[in-house]
């Protein structure tokens, strides 16, 4: 009876973690940035489930569908707004599913959920007064849905003559004058500065000290206007008792994370355990504003705390310039390499090659080379010939002899497979993917090393070193099994195959169990066990014919 409470209210007390990504707009398909942030996010969240058994991830991700810039595509697209928002919002979702992203929430701006979230929220804060009606005038930016201040703004010759852009996105400007309603931002400066105090609350640091400076150095921190007039802005959420405004998007879109976890609602809300303050929210430079500043003072406001953590990126480039649509050099991801080598490799470069801190340089040559070499070569290379029939004609990991092999020969493979899984945790819970990804192809290295080296192929044709040769199959399945729990945030699709392939038990694959190699566990027995027989390829090589699919202009 006890032990029935104890373990219904475990159920229930599980530890909730919560991550998002930002919510992506719908004026056009989604592309390699895109796809970048949703893995980045996927990936922490799947080492998280991996290490704690006891936490209840709510993984939220979405489509931002009001504005301008959605009326115009749609228009442009010659489709009715609800059915241009449904298409591009669906392709997301395809992505998302070719590319693995484990998403427990799916939000639509334009969804009812959504809507009375965000009414309840703004007479939240017209109740404590921190909206006000005012006359506005500036610069306003279509494309990035922000007004832009003065100082920040810059003349530039175009074709069509003199036009004033944002120094910081480059994106047109066009002046603006219009009553709207005002949001208090000026009232949270303090609070603001002293959030961001918060030891690695904004992470990369270099992020943090950004949203820091700007706070000092901004002489004047303005309000900000947080509604349009509705005959501009029509495909909007209007203002609760004002139909003649409508909400501003990023207000509008900010409150996804609230609505995703039922907020008003606190019946809803208890059911998924309260996941607030998020744990972490994901996202590109671009908009770590909106996140750093608006969305924790918008909390603040409605008093709700912000949130725990922002997990910040910098961008992809290809081949070395800036993606943009007018130079027709957009990637997007292609939505038919489900189980393809493709769909894993590009998965695979996005979290090896990227660091947090610096802009990474996407090329098709770069995707190539690199899953070849490492997925195929360094990884698949190494299943193929232990798994074989040739060297293990009946597909098992034979038992591990003590002193089957010399200790010379097994030691520098033992050592590093040994420090691995603590050396990948700390890389991982620092965001690390590339650091985490180098440490296991080191280790994968040693091993095929070790490999050639012991010439299995030769202990093969012997008898009398069989044990020898068991040996050396032992080590190496043993080294492979390690490396695919590690992977499996990376690489989930093959990390899963290879789980399968050794026949490790689905209730074998968490964290705890690539602590211990079994040359560690004392005591135990080593018997022959079966793996799966039968011809394995686990990474096919990719041959530059299969071209990736460059956005039509
Ligand atoms: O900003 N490299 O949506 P969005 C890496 N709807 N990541 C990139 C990238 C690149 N070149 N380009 C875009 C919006 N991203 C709002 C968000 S959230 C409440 C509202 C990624 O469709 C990156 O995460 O413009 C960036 O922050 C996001 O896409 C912007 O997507
Ligand atoms: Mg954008």
């Amino acid at each position: 009876m006890r032990l029935t409470n104890y373990l219904l209210s475990s159920v229930v007390s599980k530890r909730p973690f919560y991550i998002t990504t930002p919510i992506f707009y719908v004026n056009a398909a989604p592309h390699l940035g895109h796809l970048y942030t949703a893995v980045l996010a996927d990936a922490i969240q799947r080492f998280e489930k991996i290490t704690n058994s006891d936490i209840n991830v709510t993984f939220s991700t979405g489509t931002d569908e009001h504005g301008t810039k959605i009326q115009q595509a749609a228009a442009k697209a010659n489709l009715s707004l609800p059915d241009y928002c449904t298409t591009i919002s669906q392709e997301y979702k395809y992505m998302f599913k070719e590319y693995h992203i484990e998403y427990t929430d799916f939000i639509r701006t334009t969804e009812e959920r959504h809507l009375k979230a965000v009414q309840h929220f703004w007479r939240r804060l017209v109740k404590d007064d921190y909206i006000y009606k005012a006359k506005y005038s500036g610069w306003y930016s279509v494309n990035d849905e922000a007004f832009v201040p003065e100082s920040h703004t810059k003349e530039e010759n175009t074709h069509d003559g003199k036009v004033r852009v944002s120094v910081e996105s480059g994106h047109k400007l066009e002046w603006t004058e219009e009553t709207n309603y005002m949001f208090r931002l000026s009232a949270f400066k303090t609070q603001l500065q002293q959030w961001l105090r918060t030891d690695g609350v904004i992470r990369p640091s270099k992020f943090q000290k950004q949203l820091q400076d700007m706070l000092e150095n901004e002489v004047y921190f303005p309000d900000i206007s947080v509604s349009r007039p509705a005959s501009r802005v029509h495909w909007a959420i209007r203002v609760p008792d004002d139909e003649e405004q409508s909400i501003y998007v990023w207000l509008d879109a900010l409150i996804n994370y609230l609505s995703v976890i039922g907020y008003p609602d606190e019946d809803l809300m208890k059911q998924k355990n309260r996941p607030w303050p998020a744990d972490l929210h994901v996202l590109g430079k671009d908009i770590l504003k909106f996140h750093g500043i608006y969305w924790p003072a918008f909390l603040m406001a409605a008093r709700w705390p912000p949130p725990r953590g922002i997990l910040c990126h910098s961008h992809w480039t290809v081949d070395g310039v800036k993606m943009s649509k007018s130079l027709g050099n957009v990637v997007r991801p292609p939505l038919n390499a489900a189980g393809t080598a493709y769909g894993t490799a590009l998965r695979y470069l996005l979290l090896r090659e990227a660091t947090l801190q610096d802009d990474a340089n996407y090329s098709e040559t770069k995707l190539i080379n690199v899953a070849n070499s490492e997925l195929a070569d360094t990884l698949g290379n190494l299943v193929s010939r232990c798994c074989g029939p040739a060297l293990n004609p009946r597909a098992e990991l034979p038992p591990l002899h003590p002193r089957g092999l010399e200790p010379a020969v097994t030691d520098q493979l033992m050592t590093q497979v040994d420090r691995l899984p603590e050396i990948c945790h700390k890389h991982y819970s620092n965001y690390q993917f590339y650091k985490a990804a180098d440490a296991v192809m080191s280790v994968l290295r040693t091993a095929n090393q070790f490999f050639e080296t012991s010439k299995p192929w030769e202990l093969r044709k012997d008898p009398s070193r069989q044990k020898e040769l068991d040996v050396v199959l032992h080590l190496t399945l043993e080294t492979l099994r390690i490396c695919a729990i590690i992977l499996q945030p990376m690489v989930p699709d093959i990390s899963e195959r290879l789980l399968d392939k050794l026949q490790v038990p689905k209730t074998c694959r968490s964290w705890q169990h690539c602590e211990t190699a079994s040359w560690r566990v004392k005591g135990a027995i080593y018997e022959a066990k079966n793996i799966q027989a039968g011809k394995f390829v686990l990474f096919p090589r990719i041959y530059t014919e299969k071209k990736v699919k460059k956005a039509s202009v």
